[in-house]
């Protein structure tokens, strides 16, 4: 497996994205968003645990956010595997990479990119969304993503869903909480039904927080020809001190 000089951020983000709407909470408050989303921990990482991860493996993290997702991760696949985090926002990625940076990993590949149009530089073994209703609720996201995963590899998903009609309370509550993160409601009944579950094999979901969240995985269906990795393009961020002493993240 390769080993990484450094994170790369690779700069796509039309203009105008993050500018509106819920977006404003990735831009202006992406330094308080993990304060403010710490109740979410403990489904960031049972998400995590829902991927059969083993060393050495390429995990896409698909709206990597400022990369919450990423120690367990990494604490799994090692310093051998790969973690590509892709996010349209500037500012969240920022955070993800001083992260990245502050621990020394040498092993993350940083994508600033909508998913739906992200060029993405590996096949990987598994995919995970972790509070990204947007992102699911775009066919083209998926095709790119799901498209990017080996055959037989694990898709997950974790986030917030409406509970049960009668529970207002509830309902109010949650609309309070993800509603800076969220640009549009739509399909909150069931995220992960209209683009998911179809691209998915046997799509397990297990409602949590009383209605109100959700965790689900899948696996990719086998195609007629096997995607095949090719070598990962790490532009020219590798360090000439790792080419040097062979040092890995
Ligand atoms: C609620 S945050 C979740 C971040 C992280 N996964 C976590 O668990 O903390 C949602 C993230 O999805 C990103 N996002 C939303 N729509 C996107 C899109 N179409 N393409 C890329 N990123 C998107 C936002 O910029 C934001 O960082």
């Amino acid at each position: 497996m390769p080993s990484f000089g450094s994170s790369l951020l690779v700069p796509s983000l039309p203009v105008g994205w993050g500018s509106t709407g819920a977006q404003t909470a990735y831009t202006r408050d992406a330094s308080a968003y993990e304060t403010r989303t710490s109740a979410f921990e403990t489904y960031r990482r049972r998400l995590v645990d829902l991927l059969p991860l083993r060393r050495g493996d390429v995990v896409l993290d698909v709206g990597c956010g400022t990369g919450l997702c990423f120690e367990r991760v990494r604490s799994r696949i090692g310093a051998e595997g790969v973690i590509v985090g892709v996010d349209a926002s500037r500012d969240m990625l920022a955070v993800a990479a001083d992260r990245v940076a502050e621990r020394g990993w040498h092993n993350v590949i940083l994508v600033q990119s909508p998913v739906e149009e992200a060029e993405l530089p590996v096949i990987a073994d598994h995919a995970m969304f972790c509070a990204t209703h947007d992102v699911l609720q775009s066919g083209d996201a998926l095709d790119n993503v799901v498209g990017h995963v080996r055959d037989g590899g694990t898709v997950a998903a974790a986030g917030g869903k409406w509970a049960a009609p009668w529970a207002v309370a509830l309902n109010a509550g949650i609309l309070a909480l993800h509603a800076p993160y969220v640009r549009d409601f739509a399909g909150f009944d069931r995220p992960w039904a209209a683009h998911l579950a179809p691209r998915l094999n046997r799509l397990r979901v297990q409602e949590v927080a009383m209605g109100g969240g959700y965790l689900a995985s899948g696996t990719v269906p086998p195609r007629a020809v096997p995607l095949v990795a090719g070598p990962i393009d790490r532009g020219d961020q590798e360090s000439a001190d790792d080419r040097a002493d062979g040092t890995r993240g």
